[in-house]
């Protein structure tokens, strides 16, 4: 019989070759395009982050301004998009709203030949948060917002139209942290299933619709808004520690828990555990933090299971008022660099994927007429 499963999820499966990332590798740890995540988080800003990904090296000061410069024109929706977004039922789910908006922009602002990819890139990365801030406006206060703020920052664009002023500079940079950590994260399912696209050689816009589609499950991206409802749930960390017992007596999944690739711990953690704490004590909430690392001790201590980027990204959202529902498509303004690095690095040396399977059905069978059939 077919073994079942034999390679389940591709789990340790190399399907490929990249420049962009390394996840997990002895010696180097999480890194875009050779440079350290630490080195990242502690110096650059996402928009540097984010041109090192879509350019492949990192810029100098000039090219900097001229990129975050660039960005802030491409920020504006057009008409048709905006009376798309106000048709949207304000009772959708935010990522099927960036779905059906990065796939409608793909109409009105079709790629063609390639040749603009870059330009594409940049289009989505800057207009991203202005779909999505313009769709929950409209429909949380009946605001048409301005999505052309002033402000320099993906971060402070982000949360000036969400809050309608600009943000502090703590939760601007907070944001901005996050930003960075979720930029990239190699073959992980939402960006293979973005080459799996482009390797038919589709279009950008479809390529990035289908990775939304991959991120919006509680297994991938959607981690953090399910990790951010449990959270909540608890009153105080004895609370938390004996729920979390009882869902794993019940052989429930904690949501923002394990990894396909870290084995014992993920580096990106240790930053957005460190910015929880920092938030909660700035809102002067105890509650929330404590109850998180009492989960965590809960999970290390019963399952040997850490916490990955998900589950202190979720408290990090909720200090700075952004509501949980909006969790997941702040994943998708952050990763659609990764993405869009790896459309063009598929596309660089390109070639269909289409892997086998193993049969597993029934042996060969005769013919029954329609007529016969029982
Ligand atoms: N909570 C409880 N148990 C978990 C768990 C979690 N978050 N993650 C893994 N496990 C357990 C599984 O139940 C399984 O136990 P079993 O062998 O007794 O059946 C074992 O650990 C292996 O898990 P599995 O789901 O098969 O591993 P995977 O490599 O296929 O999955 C994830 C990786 C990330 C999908 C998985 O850890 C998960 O579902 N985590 C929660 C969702 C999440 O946070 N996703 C964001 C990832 S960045």
């Amino acid at each position: 019989m077919a073994a079942k499963n034999k390679a389940g999820g591709l789990a340790g499966v190399t399907a490929g070759a990249t420049r962009i990332c390394t996840v997990g590798k002895e010696g180097a740890g999480l890194t875009y395009y050779g440079y350290d995540i630490y080195d990242l988080t502690d110096n650059a800003c996402f928009e540097e982050v984010a041109y090192l990904l879509v350019r492949g090296k990192l810029p100098n000061r000039a090219e900097l301004d001229a990129y975050i410069a660039g960005l802030k024109t491409k920020r504006g929706l057009p008409e048709a998009l905006k009376t798309l977004l106000e048709m949207v039922p304000a009772d959708a789910y935010p990522m099927d709203v960036l779905r059906t908006a990065v796939s409608f922009l793909g109409n009105i602002e079709p790629e063609g030949d390639f040749s603009n990819q870059i330009a594409v890139a940049d289009r989505l990365l800057a207009c991203l948060p202005s779909m999505l801030l313009y769709w929950h406006r409209f429909h949380s206060d009946g605001t048409r917002i301005d999505a052309e703020t002033d402000d320099d920052s993906v971060a402070g664009h982000f949360l000036h139209m969400l809050h309608g002023k600009p943000p502090s500079e703590t939760h601007r940079g907070s944001l901005d942290t996050t930003l960075v950590l979720y930029a990239e994260h190699e073959f992980n399912a939402s960006t293979f299933a973005a080459r799996v696209i482009t390797g038919t050689l589709s279009d950008m816009h479809s390529a990035v619709s289908g990775a939304i589609g991959a991120l919006r499950g509680p297994l991938h991206g959607g981690a953090n808004e399910a990790a951010m409802v449990l959270i909540q749930e608890f009153q105080s960390p004895e609370a938390a520690a004996a729920g979390v017992r009882d869902m794993l007596a019940r052989k429930d999944k904690i949501m923002g828990f394990g990894h396909r690739v870290y084995t014992t711990s993920d580096p990106r953690n240790s930053v957005n555990k460190k910015m929880s704490k920092m938030l909660g004590d700035d809102a002067g909430d105890t509650r929330l933090f404590a109850v998180s690392e009492a989960i965590e001790k809960v999970m290390w201590d019963e399952k040997k299971l850490f916490a990955n980027a998900d589950f202190f990204a979720a408290t990090v959202y909720h200090f700075m008022d952004i509501p949980t529902y909006l969790f997941t498509p702040i994943f998708v303004c952050s990763r659609i660099t990764g993405w869009t690095a790896h459309i063009m690095e598929q596309r660089a040396d390109n070639k269909l994927i289409r892997p086998a399977a193993d049969y597993i059905g029934p042996p060969l069978q005769e013919w029954v007429a329609i007529d016969d059939r029982p």
